[in-house]
């Protein structure tokens, strides 16, 4: 298949851009927009109600996909999740439970370590569904069940569109799995999939925020080190925005929980390194705000994401804020990925590395 760069400098911008078609294009595949719920498939290899413990392994972005996910499965479907990095998994020989469900996730579906975990996953008994963007991949024809993501062909090494597809695909799958175990209401169901409809049109509202968002990258590509903090399902978010900026522009970047500050990265904060804070406003806004004020007290350059705006002073307490709609926190993560990616993107742009094919990456790792 022929895909080109169509008007866009890099397709990593193109394919930030197409996010939101993607997104419906995922979900009109997992949600019934006319009843407002997630789509019950025909056969399902197994009983989610008889399910012990999930376990997700995958390598690289589509791990904080599968990071982001244990938050939802524990919470929205009560079921226990391990989330694991290929590489480490497949030498761990972990002990899984009779009942378990191995979830890999991945774009390509031929990574190797992934590839591996799969196959010890079922050697040990699991049953397996994977979340690839190549239904003829390995991985998908080696899985019992698989969930497509609808994101097209991704060229960025970078992985932009098929992270918030996998990230979709995932969001319907423990609503699926909170449905069959009986944990949600039908009220509540129709409330998260009413979230997720809801999710492209609010990315779009972000993409015309671009602007302003390179205009903070181009302030933030001078420095060394930058910092990236999220709590709860935005903590995979804060190691995501991390992994992005140094895959493309060199900057070193890490991504911490935000409750960790003080066990560590406090140390390194000083008035040249900037912390990107991931802040919606959920239960845990004021926490991660106090952190947010503990960097500033040691002079730290604090950019916040939030969609808290007009309401409080703590956009004046950073040096630049990056506006996000509000949104059910349930699918903040879809939508604080993208000024992360935004960010990454404009700040590589400056700096003039190779966006779309970053020194020592390949797009897809399918040797050891
Ligand atoms: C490589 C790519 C990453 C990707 C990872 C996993 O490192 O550069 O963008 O997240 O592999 O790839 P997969 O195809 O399994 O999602």
């Amino acid at each position: 298949m022929l895909v080109d760069k169509g008007n866009h400098r890099h397709f990593m911008a193109k394919e930030i851009e197409e996010q939101p078609e993607v997104i419906g294009h995922t979900l009109a595949e997992y949600v019934d927009f006319a009843e407002g719920t997630v789509r019950v498939p025909e056969k399902l290899p197994f009983d989610f109600a008889a399910l012990d413990r999930i376990t997700i392994t995958a390598c690289g972005t589509a791990s904080y996909a599968g990071l982001t996910a244990k938050y939802w499965f524990e919470r929205i479907a009560r079921l226990p999740t391990e989330v694991d990095i290929a590489s480490e998994f497949r030498y761990r020989e972990a002990p899984l439970p009779k009942n378990g469900l191995a979830i890999v996730v991945s774009q390509s579906g031929e990574t190797a370590d992934t590839l591996a975990a799969l196959r010890y996953c079922k050697q040990q008994g699991q049953h397996t569904l994977a979340i690839v963007n190549v239904p003829e991949s390995t991985i998908a024809r080696e899985s019992e069940m698989v969930f497509r993501t609808y994101a097209g062909p991704e060229i960025g090494v970078a992985s932009t569109k098929a992270f918030t597809c996998q990230l979709t695909a995932l969001a319907c799958l423990a609503i699926l799995a909170g449905k069959l175990r009986g944990t949600l209401t039908l009220e509540q169901e129709r409330e998260l999939v009413s979230a997720l409809i809801m999710a492209p049109r609010q990315m779009t509202e972000i993409l015309k925020e671009e602007k302003h968002i390179a205009d903070v990258a181009r302030e933030i590509a001078n420095a060394r080190d930058v910092l990236f903090l999220g709590r709860g399902l935005n903590y995979p978010i804060a190691l995501e925005g991390a992994l992005k900026l140094k895959e493309i522009s060199y900057i070193h970047a890490e991504g911490y929980a935000a409750g960790e500050l003080k066990h560590g990265p406090i140390a390194l904060i000083d008035e040249n390194v900037p912390v990107i804070v991931i802040a919606p406003h959920d239960e845990l806004y004021d926490k991660t705000i106090s952190n947010m004020e503990e960097v500033a007290a040691r002079g730290g350059k604090i950019v916040l994401l939030t969609d808290d705006h007009g309401m409080t002073d703590n956009e004046h307490k950073a040096f630049r804020s990056i506006r996000v709609p509000k949104a059910h926190p349930f699918v903040s993560p879809l939508l604080y990925a993208v000024p992360v990616q935004l960010l990454a993107y404009h700040a590589a742009v400056f700096i003039g590395t190779d966006v779309d094919q970053p020194r020592n990456l390949a797009k897809s790792v399918t040797v050891e």
